[in-house]
């Protein structure tokens, strides 16, 4: 056990935080316990993005391979796993089933395949043991490792055009690979994440800390030919979610594969986040290179970023956690305290999150799904800090 805190007469009986801290994560975790029971029971298993006036629809009735289709399985699973509660395993089984349709159709399926089926199968076989469970989520990492590019040392990100393109976001994809590399005791999974991670170090993480979004690479040789923007107001800028990506991927490769570069990447990358983050208040605006008018907030890099955070409190050295963790709990805190919908009746927690720097208004300070996972996994970690997802 490590201290993170400096009032030894004041901490919890872990030793990770002040006893109001703790008490404070338990109050919200509490707050989390009324609002996902009621949306359960009316949401049940169409498969939730953005909120509405409250009101979530079903993303997959009109794309059945959204990057985002597993985000509802997964705080199920957090769910089923603090409540024990049937109906929360019944339901992500019943939302794992309607994602084999996606399985099966294979068109539309790109590198995300990680985060779809990182957060139901392979959440349901963790925590349940369940055989098909892991086909599936074994069938899934087969078709993000068959997306390697053994020339130009690269996982591709998207379809069609796209052949050289890696984009920072699969930094989350990668834990599937290390976990189907242990499933299946053959290196070769851990072997592509690696060569991938370290693609990404090269060319989408720069000397400062920040980040690109994308990176184009010639699919011949892997050569960098040109950063264009993506999600973030400009190439050169620096799109928080992206950031918070690669904060929390890089230090889950750390976690997987040992490998001091990826540890010191995502520490790199986490002094940036947090200097650049402690002005705004703790929550980020979408990109921290774009202009200050108009405010342009996403909550969903904040959240993201915590988790990230509390995972490098975890890998870092002794001295360095508090940093990490403090942070973290800054994060949370300010986005508790003015951004989210605690009201049972209404669908999502977690408001003002945004998609996307430029275009689609639709999907700009919105509740997004990611933003309600990965504020929900980040409280269940301060509480837990053997909880591991990815
Ligand atoms: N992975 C896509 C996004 O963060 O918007």
């Amino acid at each position: 056990m490590f201290v993170y805190a400096n009032k030894i007469e004041a901490l919890d009986g872990t030793n990770r935080m002040l006893m109001t801290d703790k008490q404070w994560a338990e109050a919200v975790r509490d707050r989390i316990r009324l609002k996902m029971a009621a949306q359960c029971d009316r949401v049940g298993s169409k498969v939730p993005y953005i909120a509405v006036d409250g009101h979530y629809g079903d993303k997959m009735a009109d794309n059945l391979s959204w990057w985002t289709n597993g985000f509802w399985p997964g705080i199920l699973w957090l769910m089923f796993r603090d409540t024990k509660d049937q109906k929360y395993s019944n339901t992500a089984i019943a939302v794992e089933e309607r994602l084999d349709a996606a399985l099966a159709a294979y068109a539309g399926l790109h590198h995300d395949v990680g985060f779809m089926w990182t957060l139901s199968a392979r959440l349901d076989f963790k925590l349940t043991g369940n055989p098909r469970s892991r086909v599936r989520a074994l069938h899934a990492a087969n078709l993000l490792a068959g997306r390697y590019n053994p020339r130009g040392h690269f996982i591709r990100s998207w379809n069609g055009q796209y052949t050289g393109w890696i984009i920072v976001d699969c930094m989350m994809n990668l834990p599937l690979l290390y976990w189907a590399g242990e499933q299946s005791a053959d290196p070769r999974y851990r072997f592509i994440a690696i060569e991938h991670a370290d693609t990404a170090l090269k060319h989408l993480v720069r000397n400062d800390g920040s980040c690109n979004h994308i990176a184009v690479l010639d699919p011949e040789n892997g050569d960098l030919l040109e950063t264009p923007a993506g999600q973030g107001y400009a190439s050169g800028s620096s799109w928080t979610r992206g950031q918070a990506w690669a904060l929390y991927g890089f230090a889950l490769s750390a976690r997987h594969t040992g490998e001091e570069r990826y540890l010191a990447a995502s520490k790199r990358i986490a002094h940036y986040f947090i200097s650049a983050l402690t002005p705004y208040g703790f929550v980020p605006p979408v990109d921290f290179r774009a202009p200050d008018e108009p405010e342009k907030i996403d909550t969903s890099a904040g959240v993201i970023a915590s988790c990230g955070l509390l995972e490098l409190a975890e890998l870092a050295a002794e001295n360095e956690r508090k940093i990490y963790f403090d942070a973290a709990l800054k994060i949370l805190k300010a986005t508790e305290s003015k951004y989210c919908d605690w009201d049972p009746s209404r669908d999502s927690i977690v408001q003002k999150g945004t998609a996307q720097y430029h275009d689609k208004p639709e999907e700009f300070h919105v509740p997004l799904i990611y933003g309600d996972y990965f504020f929900i996994e980040a409280v269940y970690r301060l509480l837990d800090p053997e909880l591991r997802v990815w």
